[in-house]
Parts: structure tokens; sequence; C-alpha cells
């Protein structure tokens, strides 16, 4: 038997650069994610967001997909370049009006908005400044949160200021994969802490200003296993631990880094760039955590160099198209843990979903029952960190519609929806016909199914 506590929120998630479009549109600027997928070899085929899902052209489509969904919450994030086109400045007015038809749609419909102010995409005219290795980035963040909580903040119930600051740091500028590309391993240590810096400094000038909504961030927390009970394992596993996780959760819980992590990439940076009461300011700021779920690392001790390097198994249950299948049990340590180790903050998972090579059948159907037992089993899994105690206060599904996945292109689909990059047009899979039953049982039938 699953449980969830009255006032859980069930919602389903997008990002602007993946789903938006109109690139070049009413005034928007560039951001990172331009750039980088206009850029040969970066991303699957050489994707780009240019289109995508077009939601800038079929919002009230997507918002009426949402109602009938009977979402209570949508997340969705705001691109920065779209409303302050060199990312400092001049407000673009078109922009704003968008997010607002947005926000206004939403709560017409009866759903929460969750905003996200940051996922993935950079200003370029801010990368030309150095991107997140600057400083600086972090008072343009505030400047820039403090505009939308001005002008829309009055309709907002929950902000994440950042989305998975790992993958900006560690994929965007030490292993080069995401945008803006950059492999340089000091310097994702410094993205971190700017990142986290302009959360908090965000978070302080939209409280200042008087905000309504409940801030927080999504951090995609992974699930850490050692190879075996031998001392270098469980000691390796640790260390991935605070790389993965421990880098972001000791800061804003606890306001330090971890010491382990500091000293093991001593030979790659001295962390001078925490500067004196930073560490007070992040750890102020929180409201609710947001947890964004999709791993589980198995790591051991590489032989070679035990005391530094690790191998890693990513064990993934029927292997799906993007190593995100992970065992369910996953998901309920992780959750138990942020509550042993970090106390009892509010929990929104913020993201949750698996990836996969959907397709049309010929009688119109998506038959995606792979993805529906992934959410059932996660529900259930969410359920029992609940009665374990972990206040959780809602569910975002990842995501909404398939879409512009990244590095990945247009090569795996993520969406309760399937959408027709050709046409269009949005079909409901399988999986989002058994969601909406879940929302309107308010997750009596997670459990207990059987979709034929
Ligand atoms: C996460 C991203 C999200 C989506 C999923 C599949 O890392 O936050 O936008 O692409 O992966």
């Amino acid at each position: 038997m699953s449980f969830f506590p009255d006032g859980f929120l069930w919602g389903a998630t997008t990002a602007a650069y993946q789903v938006e479009g109109a690139v070049v549109e009413d005034g928007r600027g560039p951001s990172i994610w331009d750039f980088f997928s206009h850029t040969s070899g970066k991303t699957f085929n050489g994707d780009t967001g240019d289109i995508a899902c077009d939601q800038y052209h079929r919002l009230d489509i997507d918002l009426d997909l949402m109602a009938e969904l009977e979402m209570s919450l949508h997340r969705f994030s705001v691109s920065w370049s779209r409303v302050l086109p060199a990312g400092k400045g001049t407000v673009n007015q078109k922009g704003i009006d968008y997010y607002e038809r947005m926000i206004d749609g939403l709560l017409s419909r009866g759903i929460q908005p969750m905003l996200t102010l940051y996922h993935w995409d950079l200003p370029q005219a801010l990368q030309e400044k150095g991107g997140w290795a600057n400083r600086d980035s972090a008072s343009y963040f505030a400047d820039y949160a403090g505009l939308i909580n001005r002008r829309l903040g009055d309709r907002v119930a929950f902000w994440n200021t950042l989305n998975e600051p790992w993958c900006v740091a560690f994929l965007g500028y030490r292993d080069g994969i995401l945008a803006p590309g950059i492999k340089d391993e000091a310097l994702a240590y410094k993205v971190v802490h700017h990142q986290l810096l302009a959360h908090a400094r965000a978070t302080e000038h939209m409280r200042a200003d008087g905000t309504k909504g409940r801030i927080g961030l999504a951090l995609n927390l992974v699930s850490e296993i050692p190879g075996s009970t031998a001392s270098q394992d469980v000691a390796a596993a640790h260390r991935m631990d605070g790389i993965e996780n421990r880098i972001f959760l000791d800061p804003l819980f606890k306001g330090h880094y971890p010491e382990d992590i500091v000293r093991f990439v001593a030979p790659v940076t001295d962390f001078g760039f925490v500067h004196e009461g930073d560490l007070d300011a992040i750890q102020q700021s929180l409201d609710f955590l947001g947890v964004n779920f999709y791993q589980q690392h198995i790591t051991s001790a590489d032989p070679t160099d035990p005391e530094r390097k690790v191998r890693v198994a990513v064990p993934g249950k029927r292997g799906s198209a993007m190593d995100m299948d992970v065992a369910p049990e996953g998901l309920v340590d992780v959750l138990l843990r942020v509550k042993r180790d970090y106390g009892d903050l509010p929990i929104y998972i913020t993201e949750n979903g698996m990836a996969a090579q959907d397709k049309v059948d010929p009688d119109g159907r998506v038959r995606d029952a792979q993805r529906i037992e992934f959410w059932d089993e996660r529900l259930l899994a969410v359920s029992e960190a609940i009665e374990g105690g972990v206040d959780i206060r809602g569910y975002v599904a990842s995501s909404l519609l398939d879409n512009f996945e990244w590095q990945m292109g247009y090569s795996s689909r993520c969406g309760m929806v399937y959408v027709d990059f050709g046409t269009q047009k949005r079909i409901w899979k399988d999986s989002a016909r058994w969601y909406q039953r879940v929302i309107v049982s308010h997750g009596a039938i997670v459990g207990a199914l059987r979709w034929e």
C-alpha cells in the first residue's frame, strides 16, 4: 500500500531550452546552449533546441494538456536570455510577458508554478565574461532573480534557483560534455562555489524584497554503494559521495565544504575562491530541497591507484536508453540519507524519470509499459520514504514532453507525452494516461495497477 499525505503535489517538468524553441524571436538573446548545440560534434546528430517542442508558440496547447492530466504542480524554467538578452541590463518585456502567460495560464487551471531560474542556459554574453568561473556571475544572477521576483513573484509558490549545479560544474567545466564544453578540473570546483553563492545571493535578494514563495534548488543526488566491504572500496565510495553529493549538501546544510574532499582535491585547487561570509550566506538559503534522482553508483578502488582512482559501475535494471533506470531502492536510500545526515527540511522530488526509444504503434498508441512500471516503482519508493519519516511534499515526473535531451539531442525520449517533432503533434503515451489516474486517485493506485 502506498501513502501520500494530504496536500502532496503531483507534477511534471520541462526546461526552457528543451521545449521552447523560438530562439531568435521577440528579442531573445543567445545562450550558451545555442552556441554549444550549433558547434559541430557537440550534440547527437548536430541536434539543437532551435525548434524543440515549439512551446513558445504552443503554450496554450501544453497548458491544456497539463490541466487534462490533472497536474497540481508544474516545474518549468525561465530562459535568462529571453528576459535579459545580454544577461544583465536591458529587460526584454516580451520575454517577461511570455512567462506571465505561463504562470497565469497555470494558475487559472489550478496548477501551482514551480519556477526554475537557471536550467543550464547561461546568456552567452555572460559566458564571454567567464561564465560561472567569474565570481560576478553570482551578482548578475541575484539581479536577474530579483527582476523575475518583482515582476512575477506575487504568483509563484515555489522557486528553484538552480537545476543540477553538479552537472553544470562537472559535466560543463570538467568533462566538457555539456555547455560551455570546458575541460578544466580546477574551474569545476570554482563553478560549484560560484553557483552556490549565486543561489545564496539570489535568495537574499528575493527575501529582502519580500518574496511570497518558498525557495529551494534542485540537486541531482546519487545513491552511492561500495563495490565490496573491503576498506579501500568503502573509502572510494565515500569519496564519490563527497564529490557527487556532499560537495553541495554540506555547504547548504552545514556551512562548510567536506574536509576530506578539500584535502583530496588539494593538488588541483586550494578553494581560495571561498571568501569570508560566503558559507554563512549559503547555509541560510534553503526553504526546501529539490531532489532530482537518476543515478546509483557502485564504486570500487582502482587497484592501479587505490588512493585516488575509482572504478564506477552504473547498474541499470533494464539498460534504459540513458543509464537512468536505477533500482528504486536507490531513491529510498537517498531520501532517508538526507533526513539522517541533514535534518528535516521539506523535500520535493523535482525530477525522476527514464529515457526510452518510444514508438507510435500503427493504431496510434504509444505503449510505454516500461515507463509505467518505472514510475510506479519509484512512487512506491517515495511512499516508503514518507513512511520512514521523510517530509516529502510533492513529486515531479521527468518529463512532461519528449524534448531536446541536451547532448543526446532527440535520440532519447523521456516524456509521458510523445512529441512528433515533424508535425509537433502531442500524443499521450500510456504512461500519461496512467499518471493521470495516479493523480486523480491521489496515489492510491500506485503499486496496485495492472495496465493492459
Ligand atoms: C536531467 C536534466 C533534465 C532532463 C533529464 C533527463 O539531468 O535536469 O533537464 O534532461 O536529465
